[in-house]
C-alpha cells in the first residue's frame, strides 16, 4: 500500500501527461474525472455480474465464484462510498459556500438517492453471503443492482457537467491542489484500480 505522500506524489507527476489530454479540466478536476471513468468501467463489469445478468443455463457459477463475485461487488461499494464522502464532506461544502448552492442541493439529493440504493444492495449482498438468502434475494440483488447502475450514471455525467469540467473556474489554484491531497488520504476508486 503507498504512503500518502508517495500517492499525492504520483498523482502529481502524472500532471503534463494528463494536460495533453484533459487541459480544461484543474488538478482535482482531472482527479475526480479519472476516477470517475474508473467508477463507470467497475459500473459495466457489475451489470455483467451474474446476480445482474443471468448467465445463459449451463453456464453457472460455482459457490466459490458467486461467493468472489459478491465480495467483489462489496469492495467496489466500499470504493464508490469513499469517493462520495469525499464529495459530500469536502468538496460539495466548499462550492456551496462560494457560488453554486442549487446545484449542490440538487446533486445532494441524488447522492441520498444513491446511498440508499448502495445500502440496500449491501445489505441484500452481506445476507446472500451468509447464506441466508433464497431465490427472492437474488432477485432482489438484481433488482438493486440495476437501480443503482441507472442512478449512478446518470448522476456521473450530471456531475460532470455541473461541476468537476467547471472546477477551475470554481476552486483557485491553491485550494484545488490542497483538496487533491485531501482526497489521496481515502482510499481512491482510481487507486485500487491503477495499483
Ligand atoms: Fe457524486
Ligand atoms: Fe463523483
Amino acid at each position: 500500500m503507498r504512503s500518502y505522500a508517495a500517492k499525492c506524489a504520483w498523482h502529481k507527476g502524472r500532471r503534463g501527461l494528463k494536460g495533453q489530454f484533459m487541459g480544461r479540466l484543474s488538478e482535482l478536476g482531472g482527479l475526480l474525472h479519472e476516477e470517475h471513468f474508473r467508477i463507470v468501467v467497475w459500473l459495466g463489469d457489475l451489470k455483467n455480474h451474474p446476480f445482474v445478468t443471468p448467465i445463459p443455463q449451463g453456464g453457472g457459477q460455482s459457490l466459490q465464484e458467486e461467493r468472489q463475485g459478491l465480495r467483489h461487488l462489496l469492495e467496489g461499494l466500499d470504493a464508490f462510498s469513499q469517493h462520495d464522502a469525499f464529495e459530500e464532506e469536502t468538496l460539495f461544502p466548499l462550492i456551496a459556500e462560494q457560488c453554486l448552492p442549487r446545484t449542490v442541493n440538487y446533486l445532494h439529493r441524488e447522492h441520498a438517492k444513491i446511498n440508499t440504493t448502495v445500502a440496500k444492495l449491501r445489505s441484500l449482498v452481506v445476507s446472500r453471503l451468509q447464506r441466508r438468502g433464497d431465490a427472492t434475494v437474488c432477485a432482489q440483488i438484481m433488482q438493486a443492482a440495476n437501480d443503482f447502475y441507472r442512478e449512478l450514471f446518470d448522476h456521473l455525467a450530471r456531475e460532470e457537467d455541473l461541476i468537476i469540467q467547471r472546477l477551475r473556474s470554481l476552486l483557485d489554484p491553491e485550494t484545488d491542489s490542497r483538496l487533491v491531497c485531501e482526497h489521496f488520504a481515502r482510499p481512491l476508486f482510481a487507486l485500487r484500480a491503477v495499483g
